[in-house]
């Protein structure tokens, strides 16, 4: 462990980012920590999920790295651990979303604009002091980090486009209207109520869009895609808002 080489590590005074390169680490201009208790579920997470999950995440591991659980973020890359509790400033993570890698800086810079926008001064202060008051990150789902959904922004586009036009202001099948939060809370002539507000699972829409209704008619056109699905039934889970 005391090795000049190992200390060095440590001590963040090197890094070799996608084991290729190494370069000094100049951590005289990074944002001071915040100085007061951070709360991860609250304003750490947020900045993984808003940041940085679309391509470290369950769907794409770019440079074979995840971070959305505990367990996958905590893992050492390569070059040894990303977070050192306690010392945000020898934490290459830090370093990382800083720009203080040469051509290691995250997310990734692109042409386009807006799509890729680094981590503001105060999200970097942020997160050094999550990381100097230990880094801990809870067990289990982190649920303060989920984002709240609503009819009108997260399920309309998909019932406009798969439902609508036989459930909409021209045709209303048994009864039920998928264009409207009211409609659907309302639901049809046949099922009744199509959302269970206190069991989600069991709602008669998120068994018919999930592919598990055997009754429904012309259940290719009731089935939406695996996430879809699952989006309709967090959007209930979350009090169908
Ligand atoms: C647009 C996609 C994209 C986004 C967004 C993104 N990354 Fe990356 N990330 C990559 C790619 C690509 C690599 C691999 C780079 C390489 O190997 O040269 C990588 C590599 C990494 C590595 C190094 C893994 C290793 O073993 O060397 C870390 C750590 C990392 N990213 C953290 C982050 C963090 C933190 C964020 C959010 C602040 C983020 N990334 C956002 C694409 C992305
Ligand atoms: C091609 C036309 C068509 C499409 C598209 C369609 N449905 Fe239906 N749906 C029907 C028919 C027909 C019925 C059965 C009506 C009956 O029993 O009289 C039905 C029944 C239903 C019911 C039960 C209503 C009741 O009677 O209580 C629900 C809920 C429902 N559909 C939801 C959806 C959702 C959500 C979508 C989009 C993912 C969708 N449907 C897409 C034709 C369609």
């Amino acid at each position: 462990m005391n090795t000049p080489f190992r200390s060095a590590l440590a001590a963040g005074a090197v890094l070799a980012l996608a084991g290729a390169t190494v370069w000094a680490v100049d951590t005289s201009k990074l944002p001071l920590p915040t100085p007061r208790k951070v709360d991860f579920a609250k304003e750490i997470y947020p900045i993984f999920v808003e940041k940085c999950i679309s391509c470290h995440g369950p769907e794409k591991q770019k440079g074979k790295y995840r971070m959305d659980t505990k367990e996958h973020a905590m893992k050492p890359g390569s070059d040894g651990p990303f977070f050192i509790p306690g010392n945000s400033e020898k934490s290459p993570m830090v370093h990382i979303v800083a720009g203080l890698i040469e051509e290691g800086l995250m997310p990734p810079p692109s042409d386009k604009p807006g799509e890729s926008v680094p981590l503001t001064k105060e999200q970097i202060s942020l997160l050094r002091a999550w990381i100097d008051q230990g880094a801990v990150w809870p067990e289990g789902e982190i649920k303060m980090a989920v984002k709240e959904l609503t009819f009108t922004a997260d399920i309309k586009p998909l019932f406009d486009k798969s439902c609508v036009s036989c459930h909409g202001p021209a045709k209303a099948e048994g009864g039920f209207k998928a264009d409207s939060r009211e409609g659907v809370l309302k639901g049809g002539d046949v099922y009744g109520a199509a959302v269970k507000l206190d069991a989600a699972a069991r709602s008669p829409l998120v068994i018919i869009v999930s592919g598990q209704d055997a009754d429904i008619p012309q259940p290719e056109k009731h089935k939406l895609p695996a996430k879809d699905a699952e989006l309709v039934k967090k959007w209930i889970e979350q009090g169908a808002k």
